[in-house]
């Protein structure tokens, strides 16, 4: 059987390397800088959709230029908890100084902000400084995630939701534990934690507005527990669905450099900042495009199609 990953050469206007065979990829040939044409467009669009997570390397781009590729995904979105780049209200910071000892923002395998009722499409990153070793960060397909569920046990994660909140990020939860604080240069401290207590409810199987694909939709960091079932009820599923979401042959890792731009979908990916740079900065600028609700089944919703 040939699969997306087999057929790159299918796109005209760009060249695209697929990472491995089931998440990322590479494109290259399209300068981001310049306005895109529809044809370009469409094609780095589907490639989006086929493999959740693209980058470009070597794209020198302005602020501006940021904002004008990002505005191609969809409407930005604001991100409260996180600093901005002076000017520019829609550009966010995940910024570590060499001397910074605080905890790497999304060091665990997560999707951004799944306690919102409508989290993020896509975030659209820019590596600025990299250091010279580590940094990394990992992708994991939650669509082939789903899809290595055995039929009966994706029969039984179909009917249920997940009850989801940021306690544990900035609620009550991290405020009774504080173990580690933020790293200040991206985090905000000042942060509402009765807003971060705050619980919402999705579907645990949800299907993309852009692909039609059926996808998990469970993280270890905001998921608390299976709607409807008690924390002990939910913790052995939880648990199980956890480790199935971190196996290794569902992850690319992808390597920045100086200037190149990612781009990766928000809801059928997750991802995990890999804190290994001790000692040496990092700093990457970000936009985040506005989501949807997410749906059990396919649902017009104006989100990136
Ligand atoms: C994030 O989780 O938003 C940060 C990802 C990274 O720094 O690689």
């Amino acid at each position: 059987m040939q699969t997306m990953w087999d057929n790159p050469l299918k796109f005209k206007r760009i060249e695209v390397r697929p990472a491995n065979g089931t998440i990322g990829a590479e494109i290259r040939g399209v300068a981001l800088s310049q306005p895109l044409d529809d044809a370009t467009w469409n094609e780095i669009r589907q490639a989006f959709h086929d493999y959740l997570v693209v980058w470009f390397p070597d794209q020198p781009l302005t602020h501006e230029q940021h904002l004008a590729f990002s505005s191609r995904f969809g409407p930005l979105m604001a991100m409260p908890q996180l600093h901005s780049v002076d000017g520019f209200q829609d550009i966010h910071v995940i910024r570590r100084d060499a001397d910074d000892t605080g905890r790497v923002v999304g060091e665990n395998w997560h999707a951004d902000s799944t306690y919102m009722a409508q989290p993020p499409a896509a975030v659209i990153m820019r590596a600025v400084t990299v250091p010279d070793f580590g940094g990394d960060t990992g992708f994991l397909n939650m669509v082939a995630a789903y899809e290595a569920l055995s039929p009966t046990m994706r029969q039984v994660v179909d009917g249920l939701s997940a009850v989801h909140s940021a306690t544990r990020v900035y609620g009550s939860a991290y405020q009774a534990q504080k173990k580690q604080v933020w790293s200040a240069t991206s985090v905000k401290t000042e942060m509402d934690v009765d807003a971060g207590d705050r619980e919402t409810v999705h579907p645990l199987v949800c299907t993309h507005p852009g692909s039609g694909r059926r996808f998990l939709y469970v993280n270890r960091v905001y998921v608390q527990r299976i709607d409807g079932m008690t924390d002990d009820e939910s913790r052995p599923l939880l648990q199980f669905l956890h480790d199935h979401c971190s196996r290794f042959e569902l992850t690319c890792r992808v390597r920045w450099a100086k200037d190149q731009v990612l781009v990766w979908d928000n809801r059928a990916a997750m991802h995990k900042a890999i804190p290994d740079y001790v000692g040496r900065a990092r700093y990457m600028t970000r936009t985040t495009i506005a989501g949807s609700r997410p749906q059990s089944a396919k649902a017009p919703t104006g989100d990136i199609t």
